[in-house]
């Protein structure tokens, strides 16, 4: 099957309050370990969600992205993809690509001009994204990737860009 074929047949939804508990084996699962899906149910109870989708295999959530506000600039409209999860067994099958296309989609259609991830260059350069030219938090150099929505809107942007607090109250 193509790489196109792959992305096509793996569809993605908005995700509804009826997927929580779903979502959170999915993180938990992806990640070995509870920190990253608490940190999830924080930020979902904070009402500090912007996108939340499931990727579907048959009517079986298998994977999940988040993206949340960040502060930067008051020049530009800023949100962050973090966590990204695809339960193990259905790793490498084109959930966890689905669901970047997705939400960078989605963000586009919502008017933000950048998105901010923390990762492995070697996976999300396929979506675009760049090391970014801002600071983070965490101190992370190559792992802290950028997006230009609006194409050029960072330029002359500094400073450190900020996640909602949840990020620092749960150790991920
Ligand atoms: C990262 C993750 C979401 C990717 O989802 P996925 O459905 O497995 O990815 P896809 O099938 O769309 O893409 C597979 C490709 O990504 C690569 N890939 C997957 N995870 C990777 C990683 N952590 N680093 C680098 N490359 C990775 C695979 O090698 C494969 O490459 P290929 O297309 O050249 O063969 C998934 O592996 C996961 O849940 N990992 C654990 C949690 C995590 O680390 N999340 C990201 C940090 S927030």
């Amino acid at each position: 099957m193509s790489r196109e074929t792959r992305l096509a047949t793996r569809p993605v939804r908005p995700a509804t309050p009826a997927d929580a508990g779903a979502i959170h084996q999915i993180v938990t699962a992806a990640f070995a370990r509870e920190d990253e899906a608490r940190l999830v149910q924080l930020i979902v109870e904070r009402g500090q969600v912007l996108i939340s989708l499931v990727a579907l295999s048959g009517d079986e959530a298998v994977g999940h992205v988040l993206v949340s506000p960040i502060e930067l600039s008051e020049r530009v409209r800023c949100a962050g993809i973090a966590p990204l999860s695809v339960l193990p067994v259905h790793q490498g099958m084109g959930f966890g690509s689905a669901l970047m296309f997705e939400a960078i989609a989605v963000a586009r259609g919502l008017n933000f001009d950048a998105l901010f991830l923390l990762g492995n260059p070697d996976y999300y350069h396929r979506f675009g994204f760049t090391t970014a030219q801002v600071g983070n938090e965490y101190g992370a150099t190559d792992a802290f990737m950028q997006l230009e929505l609006r194409p050029g809107c960072l330029q002359g942007v500094s400073g450190t860009a900020r996640y909602v607090s949840a990020f620092n109250e749960v150790s991920v």
